[in-house]
């Protein structure tokens, strides 16, 4: 009898990249997220569900072990700083970067600049390795608008094809990290349940070529 096994994902891009990847495992969940209200969705294999939650909260439930296995972003993994995470495949899915950007025609900024980001902790590292103070102000989305409307004189946030920067009069000024979505593993579930997540990391590794 093979293990029960969690897997927590996040719905919109995520979800949409991973399963495809899940379909090459023959794991095919059996409603859509888009058009049940159902959060935890089973899949055509007995025992194997999928849990549909926020992209943020992805970690908590795979470090805590309510999830065995999680596909996130390594933007939230670098927020999040769990020691408690295997992390052992880059699925080299939504893919992005993660940067430091700033208005296209900025004045020179007078005093510790200012930026708005929701990724806190990974700003503070950055600035805090080059040793260069900020102030840094949390926002929930739509950073773009700080620097907009005077509130910041940068933001940190991802970067894909550059549009919403664009659109808002910003330019990309550091790169801060490359940025794709890994599996992460439960520590506990990864020894006790192996016979049944080993086979499902073998594959996966295989294809995405690792
Ligand atoms: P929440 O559910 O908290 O609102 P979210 O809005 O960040 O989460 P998505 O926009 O679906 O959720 O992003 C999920 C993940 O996809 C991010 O954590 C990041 O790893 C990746 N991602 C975000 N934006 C992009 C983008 N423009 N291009 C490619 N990947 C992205
Ligand atoms: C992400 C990110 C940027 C945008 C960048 O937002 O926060 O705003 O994508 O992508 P681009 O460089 O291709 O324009 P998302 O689309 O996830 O919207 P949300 O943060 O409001 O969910």
């Amino acid at each position: 009898m093979p293990d029960k096994i969690t897997i927590a994902v996040s719905k919109g891009r995520i979800y949409d990249e991973a399963m495809p990847l899940l379909a090459k495992l023959d794991i095919v969940p059996l409603d859509d997220p888009n058009k049940t209200r159902k959060l935890v969705l089973e899949t055509n294999q007995p025992h194997i569900r999928l849990l549909v939650i926020r992209a943020t909260d992805v970690p908590t439930y795979v470090e805590r072990g309510a999830a065995e296995l999680g596909i996130s972003g390594k933007d939230v993994l670098m927020e999040y700083n769990g020691d408690d995470l295997y992390e052992p495949i880059d699925l080299g899915i939504a893919k992005c970067r993660m940067m430091l950007a700033g208005l296209k025609d900025a004045k020179p900024i007078t005093g510790r600049p200012r930026v708005v980001t929701k990724y806190t902790n990974i700003t503070k590292n950055y600035f805090a390795e080059l040793g260069q103070q900020v102030e840094i102000i949390k926002l929930y989305g739509s950073m773009e608008l700080g620097p907009v409307l005077g509130l910041s004189d940068w933001i940190v946030d991802l970067v894909d094809t550059g549009n919403t920067l664009k659109a808002n009069g910003l330019v990309t000024l550091e790169h801060i990290a490359d940025i794709s979505s890994r599996l992460v593993v439960n520590k506990a579930a990864m020894k006790m349940k192996n016979a049944t997540i080993k086979p499902i990391l073998d594959q996966l590794s295989e294809i995405v070529g690792k």
